[in-house]
């Protein structure tokens, strides 16, 4: 299940891409919160979202009214510079008014089973997401959903992984049915390295992030065309 074309926005860089981003995000949020009390949104990991983070901001958004989870993290110490929230506090977190108690982390340092079960209790009472965002893989990966991995099949909420062929190999994803069940969906992919994957994703292979249904798609033109994007 390819992504359906009118799903695909393409843009000529990275940076257009970032800004066009940060404006959906900021869109969306606006508009939940005209029906909502709050927007529950989960951050991408991975390098690709960290400009959109940082245009993400300086926009007006009612801060105080979202609740921020992650749709997965790496299992290393707290801190450590390789794990997601650690970049998406540099980025925008720690330059936004979210009252810490809405900033949901993975506990990922005690570990991918004792961490899932703990994340799987925070996300029972916030369902369904608002808006996940997500990265994509050169295997055609998503969050720590990985292609032929025994966690895509996993029924829980929060997943433990572990042998991820992306190191670390120990880590903890957000669910594919939790990706499914949310609201919006929306995938950031730069880069002629995805190109192939793209392309696989076109001609039908079933990646993890080609079980995403629904999911808007900005990628670059890089990652559209390949070598001569
Ligand atoms: C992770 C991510 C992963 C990421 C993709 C793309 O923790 O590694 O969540 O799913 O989004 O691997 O990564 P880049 O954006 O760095 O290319």
């Amino acid at each position: 299940m390819a992504p359906t074309c009118n799903l695909i926005e393409v843009f000529a860089d990275p940076e257009a891409l970032a800004v066009a981003a940060s404006e959906r995000i900021a869109a969306l949020v606006a508009q939940v919160l005209a029906q909502r009390e709050v927007f529950r949104l989960a951050l991408s990991g991975g390098r690709t979202p960290r400009r959109c983070y940082e245009h993400l901001r300086y926009k007006a958004l009612d801060w105080s009214r979202l609740e921020v989870y992650f749709s997965d993290e790496r299992c290393l110490p707290r801190g450590d510079s390789e794990r997601n929230d650690v970049l998406a506090y540099e980025a925008l977190l720690q330059h936004v008014p979210i009252p810490p108690a809405k900033i949901h982390a993975i506990p990922a340092e005690q570990g991918p089973a004792t961490a899932a079960e703990a994340y799987a209790r925070v996300l029972d009472s916030a369902q369904p997401l608002d808006l996940v965002l997500l990265g994509m893989g050169e295997d055609g990966h998503t969050a720590s959903l990985f292609p032929d991995h025994p966690a895509l099949s996993s029924k829980a909420l929060a997943i433990p992984v572990f042998d991820a062929p992306k190191l670390p190999s120990s880590r903890v994803s957000l669910s594919l049915d939790v990706l499914n069940a949310a609201r919006h969906k929306l995938f950031l992919v730069t880069g002629v390295e995805k190109h192939a994957a793209l392309q696989r994703m076109k001609e039908g292979a079933f990646f993890p992030a080609a079980q995403v249904v629904g999911a808007q798609w900005y990628v670059d033109r890089a990652a559209l065309l390949g070598g001569s994007g």
